[in-house]
Formats: C-alpha cells, structure tokens, sequence
C-alpha cells in the first residue's frame, strides 16, 4: 500500500524512482560503493531496503550505534550470524570486534550489504574495516545512506589521513518528486481505497503545500485513508506531526552549536535572503556566518545559490517557525 508510513521493501511498493533504482544496480553490479542521498522523507530508505531484499542483500539501520562494538553486533545481526558460529577463539575476555566482523566477512563473500543511518558513526575502527572489506572482499558491496550529508563527508571527502582516502563511493542523490510524479503518487495511493473519494483540487492544494516530498504526502494520504480525516485537517496533521519531526532532528543538529545564531539564520533564510541581508541583520563576522550557512547547506537544511540561501521543505520551514532559540 503507497500510503502505509513503513518503509517500503518490495518494487510493487515503490512508487517511481525507477531511474534511481536502475542506477543502483548498474553501480553496484559493477563493483562501486555507493552512497543514497537526500533530504528527509524522500524515500532514501524504501529505495535502499527495496533494492537490499529485491537482490538477497543485507539491509542493516545504524540509528544510534555509536561504540564499534554497537555497529559489530548490528552488522553481525544483519549478517544471519551469531559470535559462537564464528571459529574464533573466543578465550578472550575483550571480544576482538575487528576479528569478529573480518571473520564475519568471509562468510559473506558476495553480497550487498546496506548500511542506512551511518550518520552517527564516528569510530575509526569502524573505516578500517570497511577499507579492509574493500580490499580484501571485492564480492561485497556497500550501499551507504544516512540523514545528514554533512555527517556523511568523512565517507565521501575522505581526508589523505583516512582509511578510505581514495575509496570514494558514487553518489545517487534522491530528489523530491515534481509536481505530475507527486500528483500521480496521491492519485494512486487513492484508488488502492476504494471507499474514499477525493477531489482534484485537494490534490492540488495537497502537492503545492508538501512539495513533493514523497513522505508527507505519504502521511497526508495515510491521514486520509486510513485515519479518515477530511481534506484541511489531514493537511494540517501532517504539517503538525512533519514539523515535530523535523523540530527534533534540529535541536539534534545544533546540539553543541551555537543554537542562538543558528536560530537567528535560519529564521532569517526560512523567507529567503541573501548573505549581505544575513549579515547586515545579525552584524556578524564574516567568517563565523560562512561557517553556519556552509553547514545548514551540507546538512541540507537550507539551500543556497550564488549568495542567494532559503529553505526549501515547507515543512522544515513550518518547524523553523517554531524553534526555540
Ligand atoms: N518511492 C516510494 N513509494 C512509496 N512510498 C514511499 C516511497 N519512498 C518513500 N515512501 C514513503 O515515505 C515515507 C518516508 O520514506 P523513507 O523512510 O524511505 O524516507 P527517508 O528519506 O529514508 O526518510 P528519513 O530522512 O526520515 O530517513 C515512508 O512512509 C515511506 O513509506
Ligand atoms: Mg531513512
């Protein structure tokens, strides 16, 4: 069902994304890395899952795995495997976490294997193993994804110093759908309802507030559908429920910034501004604004072009609306 709020995980599920999808196999069936990208809930994690179960592969979720040995077990996990299966000598009192997924490994030989939200990840154990994986294993491919770009850059800039220096893997970037695709989307997921009925012009009104962004009008057709709410306040519940979400994943992002100026800029780019305007406003220094726009545009929080920055999602501007400072 197109409106069911999960994850997609099978192509009669997936609305679309038929370019990506095609894109994924022909990088991977050729042995690249790759790394999904896009801003929330545009279906980074239905593609991927989709692609991992529709090629016998392995789909693992980092969200909150920190330690190497979280991200160890998680893998181990992922893989079918338990620590006893492998021929280790587990005499050790410290588990060897390297060993463990190295030997993990072997099992595994030709696979893709998935690996969303690594976001998180800081370890560096956690980039050698996966530059040893490279080297060692070219039967295994890994599909990256994860929330924030910016987060994701040790993967995908690595610096000289890095395990991965000159492992970059390609990128797919998921945009949001255009008008017709998101009108269609809505259209379709109606009609799997066959109860309901819906007009035109709410689908209209529906895809000029949410913008294409494939999750909300997901949760918009999913108020309507399965909550049965009608038209305004379906519209407005997801714009409520969107924002709370997106309000958490901010206060996330500016944990340990400098959440006051942070607040103030984006307040000011939510409308649209260019930097003289930004920097006039808040009298900053120059160098300390350049910081703050460089990482909302790589977190992909706010966009920005020739001088010119705004927000994009509505609903991300809906939830600027409302931060604290
Ligand atoms: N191609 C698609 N067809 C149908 N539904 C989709 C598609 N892509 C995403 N969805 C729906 O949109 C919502 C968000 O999708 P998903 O979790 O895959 O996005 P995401 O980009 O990973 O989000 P996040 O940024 O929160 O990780 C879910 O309800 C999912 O079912
Ligand atoms: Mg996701």
């Amino acid at each position: 069902m197109l409106f069911d709020l999960r994850p997609k995980e099978s192509l009669k599920d997936l609305y679309d994304r038929v370019a990506e999808y095609r894109e994924l196999s022909r990088l991977t069936g050729s042995g690249h890395w790759v790394a999904v990208l896009g801003k929330r809930m545009t279906g980074k994690t239905s593609l991927i899952k989709t692609f991992a179960r529709e090629n016998k592969g392995i789909y693992v979720n980092l969200l909150g795995a920190r330690s190497f040995e979280d991200v160890s077990k998680r893998l181990l996990a992922g893989l079918g495997l338990k620590l006893d299966e492998l021929t280790l000598n587990l005499k050790f009192l410290q588990i060897r976490w390297g060993r463990v997924l190295d030997e993990a490994f072997q099992f595994v030989k030709e696979k893709i294997i998935v690996l969303d939200e690594v976001q998180e990840i800081s370890s560096p154990h956690f980039l050698k193993i996966l530059k040893r994986v490279w080297d060692e294993y070219s039967g295994i491919r890994i599909v990256f994804s994860g929330s924030y770009i910016g987060v994701l850059r040790r993967l995908l800039e690595p610096s000289p110093a890095s395990p991965l220096y000159g492992r970059k893997p390609a990128t797919i970037v998921l945009k949001p759908f255009d008008h017709e695709t998101s009108k269609n989307f809505l259209i379709s997921g109606f009609q799997e309802y066959h109860q309901i009925s819906f007009k035109g012009e709410e689908i209209e009104e529906a895809v000029e507030r949410l913008n294409g962004y494939v999750g909300w009008l997901t949760y918009y057709g999913n108020f309507r559908c399965e909550r049965r709410l009608p038209h305004d306040e379906a519209l407005r519940e997801t714009v409520r429920e969107g924002s709370k979400i997106i309000q958490t994943e901010l206060d996330h992002f500016l944990k340990n910034r400098r959440r006051e100026l942070y607040v103030k800029v984006l307040r000011i780019v939510r409308a649209g501004a260019r930097w003289s305007e930004i920097k006039r406003d808040l009298n900053i220094n120059s160098k300390v604004l350049n910081d703050i726009l460089k990482n909302l545009t790589s977190a992909m929080i706010v966009e920005g072009k020739e001088g010119y920055y705004w927000i994009e999602d509505p609903i991300m501007r809906e939830a600027v609306k409302k931060l604290r400072p």
